[in-house]
């Protein structure tokens, strides 16, 4: 389980890169006041907060399988209709949102695809359906960028994150068109994160956060020091600032036939 951990973990190794992710994805699939919109996938509730901001808690609806992200968002975003569940069987009836979003989770899923036909199922017909997912097959994500290249200095042949679904460009829309989207466009999504020195950047990756976090409880003393160090030579010294590529798309759901 590569999310059995606390919220605030989750917070300082990923959710810091929430803010300008989910501002940039809610603005993507058109999200504003007066919308029934959910998050697939929430996490702790970054993309949650952000659409809290623009429609109201009680036009929100989250779910997340990892039972501390469902009641830590659900705690955070009181009104929030969180439940604990996966995307590819979503407790809600069909059509029952304007817009449906996933962020950062397309390729944790085991069917993405099973997943993308349920986000479409329970948007209205002429609803939207939208998902990002890191660049981390071309390398657009720096903070993961770094930390991977640093453990191919110890073995070339890790694979990393570079196959999950969603994370070469395109991937995400090529998935939308064959769940039956319409319209489907696809694009890349900036966001950055801020860190204060090297150790607020690397203490997060010993909290085993995902896949880096994991593989990084894989590796001996001696390993674990050496990529360290070649992620410390890879920073500046001092404050610093990393951007991060998500590659995203967007998708109508066809009108209904009796419409
Ligand atoms: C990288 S986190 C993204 C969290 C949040 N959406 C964000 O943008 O920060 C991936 C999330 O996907 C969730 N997840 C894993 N498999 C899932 C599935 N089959 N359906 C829905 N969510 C899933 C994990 O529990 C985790 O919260």
């Amino acid at each position: 389980m590569q999310f059995a951990v606390p919220a605030e973990h989750y917070d300082r190794f990923m959710g810091r890169y929430a803010p300008t992710l989910a501002t940039a994805l809610a603005d993507t699939a058109g999200v504003t006041s007066g919308m029934r919109v959910i998050d697939v996938g929430c996490g702790p509730g970054g993309l949650t907060q952000e659409l809290v901001r623009r429609v109201g808690a009680g036009y929100v609806a989250a779910i997340d399988p990892a039972p501390q992200f469902a009641t830590a968002c659900r705690d955070r975003l009181p009104g929030v209709d969180v439940r604990d569940g996966v995307a590819e069987k979503l407790p809600w009836a069909d059509g029952e949102f304007d817009v449906t979003l996933s962020s950062l989770v397309l390729g944790f899923m085991s069917d993405p695809d099973q997943g993308v036909r349920e986000m479409a199922r329970v948007t209205r017909p002429g609803g939207t359906v939208a998902a990002c997912m890191w660049d981390t097959t071309a390398g657009g994500m720096t903070m993961l960028r770094i930390f991977w290249a640093a453990v191919r200095q110890l073995n070339p042949d890790v694979e990393g994150e570079r196959r999950m679904a969603g994370t070469a460009e395109g991937d995400i829309a090529e998935r939308f068109r064959r769940a039956g989207l319409e319209d489907v466009t696809s694009g890349a999504l900036t966001a950055r994160a801020d860190y204060s020195g090297f150790d607020d950047f690397w203490e997060p990756f010993t909290f085993a956060v995902g896949p880096a976090g994991q593989y990084l409880t894989t590796l001996t003393g001696e390993q674990h020091a050496r990529v360290r160090r070649a992620c410390r030579s890879a920073l500046p010294e001092g404050s610093f600032t990393l951007d991060a590529r998500a590659w995203c798309a967007r998708g109508t759901v066809p009108a209904s036939a009796s419409d």
